[in-house]
């Protein structure tokens, strides 16, 4: 029997789950999910690397309870293959909600935060390669300044060498089964899937360097930025 994605007759199946129930408190309560870049919301630029993907079968987005109620309607006439749930009181929660509501039958999962407009269809492609392949595959890179362990009072502890630190981003990407036997444990939590992962053990997890431009719109600043980048792609 040929693994998944390696038969060009089964090339993977792929399930996509997309928190983006967050109230962006760091943005003074803006749902990053709808503010507008370069014309399309946040959401519908984290979308679509993923729908232009052929092997993306089903795409399930978890959004604040009143929105998933009363969805808007360019959402629910973006793709037949989006889905939207209630997500829940934390990003682990959204992600669990999500991940439920897949198909049972596809092969890989990708988790991706709806508040990251700026990954590319090539890095969509890598990381999904990697989890067919049976590894986790996680988007980041290395970490650019000195980074400081601290204790409560701020007061520093240690200084870890910089060369093995990367930031996780999302995508991350995971075989099935093993992204959802790592969310299988009720109110598990973490600040990304792979720590879920990991925590729960039996797959091997890769960073993939994502370069300079797939970040998170966190803090009101960044929202410009995320534009110019925008525009500066869909020029010739
Ligand atoms: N998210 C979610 N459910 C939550 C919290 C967060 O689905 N209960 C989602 C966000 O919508 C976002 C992603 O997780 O797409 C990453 O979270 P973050 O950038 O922290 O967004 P917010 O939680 O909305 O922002 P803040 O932490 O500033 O409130
Ligand atoms: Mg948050």
């Amino acid at each position: 029997m040929s693994r998944a994605g390696t038969d060009p007759a089964r090339p993977g199946r792929v399930g996509v789950a997309v928190p983006a129930a967050g109230v962006g408190v760091r943005m003074g309560g803006v749902r990053k999910a709808f503010l507008k870049l370069a014309g399309q919301s946040v959401l519908a630029h984290a979308l679509r690397p993923f729908l232009e993907e052929e092997r993306v079968v089903a795409v399930v987005v978890a959004l604040a309870p009143a929105d998933a109620a009363s969805p808007p309607d360019w959402l629910m006439q973006l793709d037949p293959r989006v889905a939207l749930v209630a997500g829940g009181d934390t990003r682990s929660q959204s992600v669990r909600a999500a991940i439920a509501a897949l198909p049972d039958d596809v092969d890989v999962i990708a988790v991706h935060d709806a508040a990251r407009p700026l990954l590319t269809r090539a890095l969509v492609a890598e990381c999904i390669e990697l989890a067919l392949e049976g590894f986790g595959a996680v988007a980041g890179c290395p970490a650019v300044d000195t980074m400081k362990v601290v204790d409560a009072s701020g007061t520093v502890v240690s200084t870890p060498d910089r060369a093995t630190l990367w930031h996780a981003h999302t995508p991350q990407v995971f075989p099935a089964a093993a992204l959802r036997a790592a969310y299988a444990t009720p109110g598990g939590e973490g600040t990304d899937d792979a720590a879920l992962v990991e925590r729960h053990g039996g797959v091997q997890v890769k960073m993939v360097d994502d370069g300079d431009s797939n970040f998170k719109v966190t803090h009101r600043a960044d929202v410009p930025l995320a534009e110019a980048i925008l525009v500066g792609r869909s020029q010739p």
